[in-house]
């Protein structure tokens, strides 16, 4: 090793001893031709003093920020006024003796100073993500996510599982998220498909026997992104035989136990509340609820359903609902942002986002006349309506009411905090459970049913019969983990029966024939020769590390993570491919090579 000691470690009881460090220069001052080197590695500072008239200091004046520089010299206890507190090496200096110089920095495009460095725009920071990483904040983040993987797989493999490598390079299947393909060279023309998840896999290795798996997947999926997605992300991916639900919500409190505790320190309560997916959306409009506010959804369907506003009454006539939530304390939102909401609902499919507001003991609304006291009783009553709130209606159907309201409600959760009308705790950690989703949903642009997770999840036992006669009501055996109204993750039990999975996908999915032989055909076999009760689960790790981090973006808790527009810019991927790489791949582009 270089060095003797980290840049943390020197305190007052080194006081005299020799030292090597080794680091980057974080601030350099020039006192009257001595030098006041603050060292900077991983781990902290250490202030060096450099005297060129006594030292063998080289070119000590042309260094900059972030150079690299190995400082040898003896420990010095700073004089008591110029002890610095805020540092754990802040009662000593090294007084240099020798100083080797590695590495002059250029000119930074930005400074790394944590304060100044959030101002500025995640395009250059992106370009120089080296740079952006050195930063103590980001390697704080990396260092978190590397706890939360070493607990997470001394958790798993302490329960018996094994960690499994499974190919990325796979097949094309005809759910869930557009892939990426990848030409074969030795077979031209046909492809592979970068694997969404490990999903066939894993089931496969419980086929085989494996009884517990686990892997940190990388999964690509060619989505759009956004502040929580990327195009390839990481998974803690497992997958159990003879189990049920209940030992998986078990076994997964545990580890998300295990790893808040060693990434961060903090004891996560278990077991988390199970919210059945008609609740969630019931009441909070969405199938990944944010239950560290209320601002909950109450149904008005009995009490306006005969409601003289035609609005109301009409969408209960036509088998929907009204529902309504007091967006407590936002009585005085401006015009703007009463219209930028509308905006929002009417994205949606709403057809309008009336509303009621209570100020100074007056209601006022465009729909007040339309309301009898009686309908007004009940409102203030269940929605406990005072001074300074504001009610918000949906009437549609169910669907879209809760999605609609579900939506309004987090935009009244961001306005109120940014109103003060309400604080969220910083350290709240809502875990819950999503249980009880259909199985099937209806895609009224495909006009069939898809499966609501993926084809592959088990029905409820008690529902099994109606998948022939009303598919739409059966449950699946599926479950979503969310905290603070992330999904975090989300999995299943599976079928493991030939001719239940065979029937799904052909007559409830309607996926033709030739495609379920073609891309499902050795599954279906699989599960001929001795194919056990399984299940699994998949979290997002990303998602995991940037909740542990307090950060809303993958993005800072990805090393080298892609921009919205899916590129990597300081590697500045994707790129063009030559010619004859693609002639090899039996590729031709309808692209101008020259516009591309
Ligand atoms: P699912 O598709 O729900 O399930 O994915 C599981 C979890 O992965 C995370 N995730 C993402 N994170 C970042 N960027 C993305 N683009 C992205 N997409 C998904 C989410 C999500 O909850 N094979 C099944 C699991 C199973 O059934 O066992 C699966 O992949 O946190
Ligand atoms: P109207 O009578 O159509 O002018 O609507 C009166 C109020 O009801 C307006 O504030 C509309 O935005 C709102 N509104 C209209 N349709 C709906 C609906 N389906 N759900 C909730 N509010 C609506």
């Amino acid at each position: 090793m270089k060095r003797t000691h980290h840049c943390n470690e020197l305190t007052a009881k080194n006081v005299g001893e020799k030292v090597r460090l080794i680091g980057w220069v974080h601030a350099i001052r020039d006192h009257g031709g001595l030098f006041f080197i603050d060292l900077r590695d991983r781990e902290g500072i250490t202030q060096l003093v450099c005297d060129p008239s006594s030292g063998n200091l080289g070119d000590v004046r042309s260094l900059r920020d972030e150079s690299v520089i190995e400082a040898r010299g003896i420990v010095a206890a700073r004089p008591a006024d110029t002890a610095n507190g805020r540092i754990a090496t802040g009662e000593i200096e090294v007084t240099v003796e020798d100083l080797i110089i590695h590495n002059i920095c250029d000119v930074l495009p930005f400074p790394l100073t944590d304060g100044k460095v959030d101002s500025v725009g995640e395009d250059l920071r992106l370009t120089y993500r080296y740079l952006d990483l050195r930063r103590p904040k980001s390697f704080q983040r990396l260092r978190i996510r590397h706890s939360a993987m070493c607990a997470t797989r001394n958790y798993l493999n302490g329960a018996g599982f094994l960690e499994i490598e499974t190919p990325y390079l796979f097949k094309t299947t005809p759910e869930g998220a557009r892939e990426f393909l990848v030409p074969s060279r030795l077979n031209p023309g046909a492809m592979y498909a970068l694997a969404q998840s490990p999903q066939q896999y894993k089931q496969m290795l419980m086929v085989a026997g494996v009884e517990r798996y686990y892997s940190f997947a990388r999964c690509f999926r060619d989505e759009d992104l956004r502040a929580d997605r990327q195009l390839e992300f990481t998974q803690v991916d497992l997958e159990m035989s003879f189990v049920d639900r209940g030992d998986m919500y078990a076994l997964v409190e545990g580890m998300l136990k295990a790893i808040w505790k060693e990434a961060r320190g903090i004891d996560i309560e278990t077991p988390f509340i199970r919210l059945p997916f008609e609740d969630a959306m019931s009441r909070f409009g969405s199938d990944k609820p944010d239950t560290r506010f209320a601002m909950e959804i109450h149904d008005f369907s009995n009490a306006l359903g005969k409601s003289d506003f035609k609005v109301f009454s009409s969408a209960v006539a036509a088998g929907g609902c009204v529902k309504a939530f007091n967006g407590k304390g936002l009585a005085e939102i401006s015009q703007g942002e009463m219209n930028s909401l509308e905006t929002v609902a009417r994205a949606l499919g709403a057809k309008g986002l009336a509303y009621i507001k209570v100020e100074n003991g007056q209601w006022k609304s465009p729909i007040l006349k339309f309301l009898s006291n009686r309908e007004k009783a009940a409102l203030a009553e269940e929605l406990a309506m005072e001074d300074g709130d504001i009610v918000f209606f949906a009437a549609d159907t169910w669907e879209r009411a809760c999605a609609v309201l579900g939506r309004i409600r987090l935009e009244c959760r961001d306005l109120a905090v940014a109103k003060g009308k309400m604080t969220i705790a910083p350290d709240a950690l809502n875990f819950l459970w999503v249980v009880d989703f259909p199985l099937m949903t209806f895609d009224e642009e495909q006009g069939r049913f898809v499966a609501t997770h993926h084809p592959f999840t088990a029905p409820v036992p008690e529902d099994i019969d109606l998948l022939k006669t009303n598919p739409q009501a059966v449950r699946g055996q599926h479950y979503d983990i969310v905290l603070n109204g992330t999904e975090l993750g989300g999995g299943s039990m599976r079928i493991h029966q030939p001719q239940l999975q065979e029937y799904v996908f052909k007559e409830i999915l309607k996926i033709p024939e030739n495609l379920v032989s073609d891309r499902f055909g050795y599954m279906l076999r699989a599960f001929r020769f001795g194919a056990p009760p399984h299940g699994g689960i998949a979290l997002g790790f990303d998602r995991i590390a940037a909740l542990l981090c307090g950060t809303t973006s993958i993005r800072d808790v990805i090393a080298f993570p892609k921009t919205q527009r899916g590129i990597d810019l300081m590697a500045q991927a994707p790129c063009k491919a030559s010619e004859r790489q693609l002639r090899e791949l039996h590729i031709k582009t309808t692209v101008d090579a020259a516009n591309a």
